[in-house]
């Protein structure tokens, strides 16, 4: 499948066929229903508008503390691995010669949203990182290695999958607004995002 080119970073239109996407999605349950979802606050105290929870070695997370990555859930508990089914993206896309170690989970009501961030916890850069859609369409916006500057947005739809890796690893990125309802994917609707990474 070629992908498109959306300022360097590769998008993949429809990558995952909806049998796929409904497979996945009962691999994300099982993920969540070991490690809960929970309404991460950013350092400075503000309530994220996502809910998030993880897979792999490592977790994503942000307190007061800081943003991290946790080899345990804030319950304590070690993260689930990561599905099959997920890591099979990261082998088809990556072109990583190794395995994922984060594989964090993003839920996306019908307000929710994020802000242009990088993705800068990582201990090294060289790997991509690896960014599968699921559920109700999303904004999704794309700018360069700087805050400044202009960005591109495109609708990213139910089973889409993202790279960003080598010159646009570290871009800025973020979601504008998801479209709630477009999807019949998810039961309540809203959407879902999967995000792989190399950690250490
Ligand atoms: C993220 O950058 O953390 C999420 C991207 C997305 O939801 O598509
Ligand atoms: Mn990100």
């Amino acid at each position: 499948m070629t992908p498109m080119d959306l300022r360097g970073v590769r998008v993949f239109p429809g990558f995952l066929d909806r049998a796929a996407q409904e497979r996945m999605l009962e691999d994300v349950r099982a993920v969540a229903r070991a490690a809960p979802v929970f309404h991460p606050v950013t350092p400075s105290g503000r309530k994220m508008s996502v809910r998030m929870t993880s897979a792999g070695q490592f977790g994503w997370v942000t307190d007061r503390k800081g943003y991290r990555y946790e080899p345990r859930h804030p319950d304590g508990q070690p993260w689930p691995a990561i599905p099959a089914s997920i890591r099979e993206v990261w082998d088809a896309v990556s072109g990583w010669d190794g395995a994922p170690e984060c594989c964090l989970v993003n839920f996306y009501g019908e307000s929710a949203k994020m802000g242009m961030h990088q993705d800068k916890d990582e201990a090294d850069f060289a790997a991509p990182v690896v960014s599968i859609s699921l559920g109700d369409d999303a904004l999704f916006r794309v700018g360069g290695t700087e805050r400044k500057g202009s960005t591109e947005s495109v609708w990213l739809k139910s089973g889409d999958v993202v790279v960003m890796g080598g010159a646009v690893r570290l871009c800025y990125h973020g979601v504008d607004r998801i479209r709630f309802g477009t999807s019949t994917l998810l039961k309540d609707c809203g959407r879902i995002n999967l995000t792989l990474r190399v950690v250490t």
